[in-house]
């Protein structure tokens, strides 16, 4: 796979070094342990125990359930700064290379588009087609290893997620009687368009998706092609420092966002987004919890750094951002808890 040059914009945290400053401070921690030579230890005697099912050629779902379990408990063990210690050893393990053989795994270790999360990584979660070709390439190793990867909480949050996205605007359709506008900040491949209804039944009047990577935009257009999908090339920089003249619209929303990027730059953007809104319009956004039990895995064996939110941490951003506005708020979670929603209806 080839490398290009990251796209940053200076609002996101989108790599794994940039996002560890804001994950791995110590926070919430009474009840961990910082004895970093007994974490060294028992990181030593899972790793030797991982290496061990590898070359006794256990079967490659019972290596990986062990492993996400183990590295799950060791995480919740230790501090954030003790475990982030430990993350270099797991990844110069040679058990990095075995879990490579995952096309999923690989792909957010290579990161060919130059930052962690891109659409094609969550194309993989979601099943598409254009992903099929790194699938069947793939060993029967690793083909074992993916099909495992694809059914863990955090994947079945993510396929959650585009499903509760594609009804939520069906629904908006129907009551908005063909006047229904739309802006997706952060849309990868806005893929919960693609099961969408009210989009096959040219129900909604514009559907604004913005991402940082043209490359994400260029996919949308040729996908989108004739219907009211606009795809923007654009930033959480470029929305807040008003580059955009985009209107207003009925539902303003993003998914997979908000985990990269700090509270004070989601207090920003929320706030934005909130003055996007028409009367009665929604905002909604999305983030992934500390109930990930696959956390750790991601962290590690895919570098791919999140920053996760409690539902206390999603009410703050709620409130930090809402003052003096007249709003309806709510905070609710998916249904295996890996991802919780923050829902902003403005009344005025
Ligand atoms: C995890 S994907 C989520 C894609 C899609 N929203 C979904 O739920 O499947 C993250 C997307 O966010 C985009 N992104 C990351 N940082 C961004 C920023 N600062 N401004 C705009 N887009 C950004 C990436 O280009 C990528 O397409």
């Amino acid at each position: 796979m080839k490398n290009i040059n990251p796209m940053f914009d200076g609002e996101s945290l989108i790599t794994p070094n940039s996002i560890a400053a804001e994950i791995f401070v110590a926070k919430n921690t009474e009840k961990r342990s910082d004895d970093r030579a007994l974490a060294e230890a028992e990181l030593a005697i899972t790793l030797n125990l991982i290496e061990k099912m590898i070359s006794n050629e256990n079967h490659p779902s019972t290596i990986m359930s062990f492993t996400v379990e183990r590295l799950c408990e060791m995480r919740k063990k230790f501090t954030p700064v003790v475990w982030s210690e430990l993350i270099p050893f797991i990844q110069n393990n040679s058990s990095a290379q075995y879990f490579q053989n995952d096309p999923f795994t690989k792909w957010s270790v290579m990161k060919p588009r130059g930052y962690s999360g891109d659409a094609q990584l969550i194309d993989f979660i979601y099943r598409h087609e254009s992903m099929n070709n790194h699938i069947v390439a793939a060993s029967e190793l690793g083909q074992c290893l993916h099909g495992y990867a694809m059914e863990v909480s955090s994947s079945v949050a993510v396929r959650e997620r585009r499903d509760l996205l594609t009804r939520h605007i069906d629904e908006m359709a129907s009551s908005y009687g063909g006047e229904l506008e739309i802006l997706t900040i952060a849309a990868g491949h806005l893929r919960e368009a693609n099961r969408s209804s009210a989009l096959q039944n040219a129900q909604i009047k514009r559907w604004i998706a913005l991402d940082q990577d043209p490359l994400s935009v260029g996919a949308m257009r040729r996908e989108f092609a004739g219907t009211c999908v606009d795809p923007v090339d654009g930033s959480v920089r470029s929305l807040l420092t008003n580059q955009h003249d985009l209107g207003e619209f009925n539902f303003v929303y993003a998914s997979g966002l908000y985990d990269y990027l700090n509270d004070k730059v989601a207090i920003k953007l929320t706030r934005k987004c909130l003055s996007m809104l028409k009367p009665n319009g929604v905002f909604l956004f999305a983030n992934f919890t500390e109930e990930n039990s696959n956390a750790a895995y991601m962290e590690t064996y895919m570098n791919w750094a999140l920053l996760m939110r409690s539902e206390a941490d999603m009410w703050r951003i709620i409130h930090e951002s809402c003052k003096d506005m007249d709003v309806d708020c709510q905070v609710r979670f998916g249904e295996n808890r890996n991802i919780v929603y923050g829902f902003i209806r403005r009344k005025d």
